[in-house]
């Protein structure tokens, strides 16, 4: 991305589209907080206008439909309720997006009625028969050569056996020329772990047609198919949809158009790779539309190394964390403790333990005895109408390192979160260390005017940079940081980070 190419000149980013048949939780918020540190840095550095976070909800299929009934609404009423939560969450978690789509606005349900037709059009679709066996909760059919015992290998519910006439899409036709294009282009399934295990997965596997239609008496919460009014849409098709109707549409000569697409960025969980890697290129492919830059899968948090999920009942609700730790430490901690790619194990003791150590010893601390200083020693003003002139070993070495953090102008647009982070608290330590070696209260007793504001002038410039690192993944603390510095006299706030026993 950025760091090895030039800069765009517009950068479009996503995240999935979040099923609505169960309250968000941290597993989504995480996609979301990393795109919109993403987003948010990139806005720096392009422009506002450039940027386009999209997130949004999921709301046709099977579970959304099941789900609604049990709770005696309307799949749409239902839908309609979580999707608020998704809204207030995103707020709360100071979300910057631009636009938020929900598969049942009209200008989505359209779009997917468009492709349809010109696939349809195209030859690129077709009916047939299948018999088989489904997984109603994943939606999902598989083979009899898949399954050992007849429940789900991904969700071992049990299946259901199927015999019907559906409608295809010809996945099969483009496996070759799928498999060509990501051999070809290393930078569009990263990390490169995931590259691979899809290029495994195509050299191993013949691609079957996938089966984009849902018989309307078996489900009718769906778009239906414009060629077949007896069918609606697979909510995958459907969905992955989304990333082209939420910027642009096609004209009457079927041509799509749009100032945003390609993406340059489809952010996702490692969950969801096959539909974003496999179909959705195949499915733009087919519509002689361009793939998106990078499609980036991260890694998955667990809980106590267990997967997160109702039926254990180990949920973590992202508003309790908020409350428990505020906002921009559990937005740090996501970025922070765990390399994106990876996974992670999420608990509340890491929190606090990254909490006391990067936050309130390293960060706060520094932020606090400068300001204390420049209280005590200098009236609260910032010392003005000195230059640095004495460039011992702690100041080369930290100039060093602010002119290094100011050139990784690309940094986490590589998604390297955390690495971006240990840098920027290697400035911070440094700064630190800096403090305790000059002893200020010795330069203070002995008058050493100059020096000592020369010693706060550095302390101060580590601030702002550190204030304007941080931003992207704590937009509060910088600014609070900001602030606190002031323009001519500091305004010491509480302390940022007050220490958790
Ligand atoms: N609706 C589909 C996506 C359609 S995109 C066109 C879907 N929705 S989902 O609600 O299940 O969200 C899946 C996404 O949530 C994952 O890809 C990931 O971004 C995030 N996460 C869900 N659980 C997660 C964890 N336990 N850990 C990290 N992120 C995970 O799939």
């Amino acid at each position: 991305m950025t760091s090895k190419t030039s800069m765009p000149n517009k950068f479009y980013i996503t995240t999935p589209l979040y099923y609505v048949n169960a309250s968000p939780h941290i597993g989504h918020s995480y996609t979301t907080i990393a795109a919109d540190c993403l987003a948010r840095r990139m806005r720096r550095l392009i422009g506002e206008d450039r940027v386009l976070l999209l997130t949004g909800t999921d709301e046709h299929g099977q579970k959304i439909q099941r789900a609604a009934l049990a709770q005696g609404l309307s799949p749409k009423e239902f839908a309609d309720l979580t999707s608020i939560q998704f809204k207030e969450l995103w707020k709360t978690l100071n979300i910057a997006y631009n636009d938020f789509i929900r598969t049942t606005e009209e200008r989505h349900t359209k779009t997917v009625q468009r492709v349809l037709e010109i696939l349809f059009e195209k030859k690129q679709i077709y009916s047939a028969k299948y018999e088989g066996w489904y997984c109603a909760p994943c939606e999902t059919f598989w083979m009899q050569t898949q399954l050992q015992d007849l429940v789900c290998p991904d969700c071992l519910r049990p299946l259901e056996r199927i015999n019907e006439t559906n409608w295809f899409f010809k996945l099969s036709e483009h496996h070759d020329w799928l498999m060509e294009y990501i051999r070809g282009h290393e930078d569009f399934i990263r990390p490169v772990s995931r590259h691979e295990e899809v290029l495994r997965f195509l050299e191993l596997n013949k691609l079957e047609d996938l089966c984009i239609s849902r018989p309307f008496e078996r489900l009718n919460w769906g778009i239906p198919l414009p060629f077949s009014p007896d069918h609606v849409t697979y909510v995958w098709f459907d969905a992955l949809i989304n990333y082209i109707s939420a910027v642009g549409s096609f004209g009457p000569q079927g041509r799509y158009e749009s100032k945003w697409w390609p993406a340059d960025l489809h952010l996702i969980g490692k969950d969801i790779l096959r539909q974003h890697a496999v179909y959705w290129p195949i499915m733009l492919h087919a519509l002689d539309l361009a793939l998106p830059k990078v499609i980036f899968a991260h890694g998955w948090w667990l809980i106590n190394k267990d997967k997160m999920s109702k039926s254990r009942g180990n949920v973590v609700n992202p508003l309790d964390m908020v409350d428990k730790f505020g906002v921009d430490t559990y937005r740090y901690f996501l970025l922070r403790d765990v390399p994106f790619g990876l996974d992670g194990n999420f608990s509340e003791e890491a929190i606090i333990k990254r909490f006391n150590s990067d936050l309130a010893n390293d960060l706060g601390n520094l932020l606090y005895r400068t300001l204390t200083m420049i209280e005590k020693y200098f009236d609260a003003s910032l010392p003005q109408g000195v230059s640095i002139t004495v460039k011992d070993g702690y100041i080369n070495a930290i100039e060093e390192k602010l002119k290094k953090l100011a050139a990784a102008v690309g940094g986490i647009t590589d998604c390297n979160f955390s690495l971006v982070l240990e840098e920027i608290w290697e400035l911070i330590n440094m700064a630190n260390k800096y403090i305790e070696d000059t002893k200020p209260w010795n330069l203070y007793k002995e008058n050493k005017h100059d020096e000592l504001k020369e010693f706060i002038l550095v302390l101060v410039e580590v601030l702002k940079e550190t204030a304007d690192q941080i931003y992207p993944f704590m937009p509060q603390t910088s600014l609070s940081i900001i602030e606190q510095l002031g323009k001519d006299k500091v305004k010491k706030g509480k302390p940022l980070f007050p220490r958790i026993i």
